[in-house]
């Protein structure tokens, strides 16, 4: 009992954001609904706009030396930080504390760093920027990592705070059941996954690969790598690399 109790929650992710509603149900989902239940992961949504003081609750301002857009103010998002982290200070954060800034600008989210959060954080904070941009002075004293979900523009890092969530939780410890595994998803090696087939054998003509039910491992191991090869090649020649040289 005490031992289980000391693993409850190995994660916490606090996201700040000025579009809590946007986060209504998405956690409510299989496997993250699943990993909060059994409390491996603890999510909260914070409102960026509850942190203010002024009177008019003005999250954002328009840019110093002019220009599009507006910039989000600091102030909110330091006090934020400040009371989820304790401290507004980076160098002060405790052991196993990341703040990541999500924006276009950031270092592109891969399975690489879903690993290493999911590996070295214990409590994340996701800053969501809408795409005009975040006060630089937030990224200068709060920020741990920058990241971005890839080479396109969004509105917000919203989208992004649930991707970035989801490829986490989903590699903590116990977070997948004991049926299912992320040992051979696409992306672990360097390869994509391979195709899957389950009932009926055949479908409108469509028939299932005999070596699939020939009960021959080896020969469905064999064909499964043939296959996730020849998908990479098409979809994602840029992978196999990395997978050429794994081999040597
Ligand atoms: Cl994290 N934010 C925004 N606004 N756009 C993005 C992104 C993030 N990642 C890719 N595009």
């Amino acid at each position: 009992m005490f031992a289980s109790r000391m693993l409850a929650f190995r994660m916490k992710i606090d996201v700040l954001t000025i579009f809590p509603e946007f986060f209504k149900e998405v956690f409510d989902f299989g496997i993250i609904r699943r990993a909060r239940i059994a409390e491996i992961v603890e999510i909260n949504i914070h409102d960026i706009r509850s942190f203010t003081t002024d009177k008019h609750r003005k999250t954002d301002d328009k840019p110093f030396g002019g220009g599009d857009g507006m910039v989000m103010k600091c102030e909110p998002i330091f006090d934020a930080v400040e009371k989820i982290v304790g401290t507004g200070e980076r160098e002060n954060y405790p052991q196993g504390t990341k703040v990541i800034l999500l924006s276009p600008q950031g270092r592109v989210f891969k399975q690489s760093v879903a690993r290493e959060f999911a590996e070295e954080a214990n409590h994340i904070v996701l800053i969501c920027g809408r795409y005009e941009g975040v006060d630089e002075r937030v990224n200068d004293a709060l920020v741990t990592d920058e990241v971005s979900i890839g080479d396109y523009v969004l509105s917000g890092g919203e989208p992004a705070a649930i991707v970035l969530t989801d490829a986490i939780v989903r590699l903590l410890p116990n977070a997948l059941g004991s049926e299912t595994s992320a040992v051979n998803d696409s992306f672990t090696g360097n390869l994509l996954d391979y195709p899957h087939y389950t009932q009926p054998r055949e479908f409108r003509g469509m028939e299932v690969r005999e070596v699939l039910l020939s009960g021959n491992n080896a020969e469905i191991e064999r064909w499964r790598r043939e296959k996730a090869l020849e998908k990479t090649r098409l979809s994602r020649k840029d992978l196999l690399e990395g997978e050429m040289k794994d081999e040597k």
